[in-house]
């Protein structure tokens, strides 16, 4: 994993529930800079949630820096099995390759979120892997009820566009739930263009 400027930043626990998550190493390939920002406290009164999964700390950054403008609770999706550089390593066939070209690949999950009750609002955010979602999000939104939420679905990618990521998880859950247009960030984002970003659309979801 890229650590380019994690020498700068300053030691971030983001507490998600009973699970403290650290995000001392972030950033890699972001601009996103979170150094500084206060830790990020779970909040029983939150009715925002930022679930993100990162194979290399580029949404996890934007995610942060989202979930710190709106007062929004954090969980980090975490692979049972984590990604190696050289799983990483995109048209090599590797473990990402291969898992993105299966419809079937549920990648597994180490620890689930905690009840989602509380919340109204979903962020969800990932990176986009051969123009879709990584598995590892359809292996989440199977295995959670995010019924009768607002859905926010956002990605970072080096170049291409959100496509038809966020629609195809939109088709995991019910029709209960509302998915606003998925927001696509390149690996240059500014933390204030996402803190931007993140307060608008939560204003989009709630009206
Ligand atoms: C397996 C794999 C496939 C990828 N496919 C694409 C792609 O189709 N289009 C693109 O623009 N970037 C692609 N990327 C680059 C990532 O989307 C981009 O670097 C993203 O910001 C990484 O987020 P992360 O640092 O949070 O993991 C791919 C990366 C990986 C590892």
């Amino acid at each position: 994993m890229k650590r380019r400027i994690a020498a700068v930043l300053l030691a971030l626990m983001v507490v998600t529930g009973s699970q403290a998550v650290s995000a001392e190493d972030a950033v890699s390939s972001a601009t996103v800079d979170i150094t500084g920002m206060p830790a990020i406290q779970e909040s029983d009164e939150a009715t925002t949630l930022v679930i993100y999964f990162s194979a290399d700390d580029t949404v996890k950054a934007v995610a942060l820096a989202a979930a710190d403008a709106i007062g929004a609770n954090v969980f980090e999706v975490v692979p049972e099995q984590p990604y190696t550089d050289e799983d990483l390593a995109y048209y090599t066939d590797g473990r990402c390759d291969k898992e993105q070209a299966d419809d079937s690949a549920r990648p597994g999950i180490a620890e689930w979120p905690e009840s989602l009750e509380q919340y109204d609002v979903i962020f969800i955010g990932y990176p986009i892997w051969h123009g879709q979602a990584p598995k590892i999000l359809y292996t989440l939104l199977e295995g959670i009820d995010v019924s009768g939420k607002t859905i926010v679905p956002f990605c970072t990618s080096m170049s291409s566009g959100a496509g038809s990521s966020a629609d195809n998880l939109a088709k995991t859950t019910d029709d209960t739930n509302i998915w606003l247009q998925a927001t696509r960030m390149d690996n240059q984002i500014t933390a204030d263009q996402v803190q931007e970003w993140a307060v608008s659309a939560l204003e989009e979801a709630a009206g």
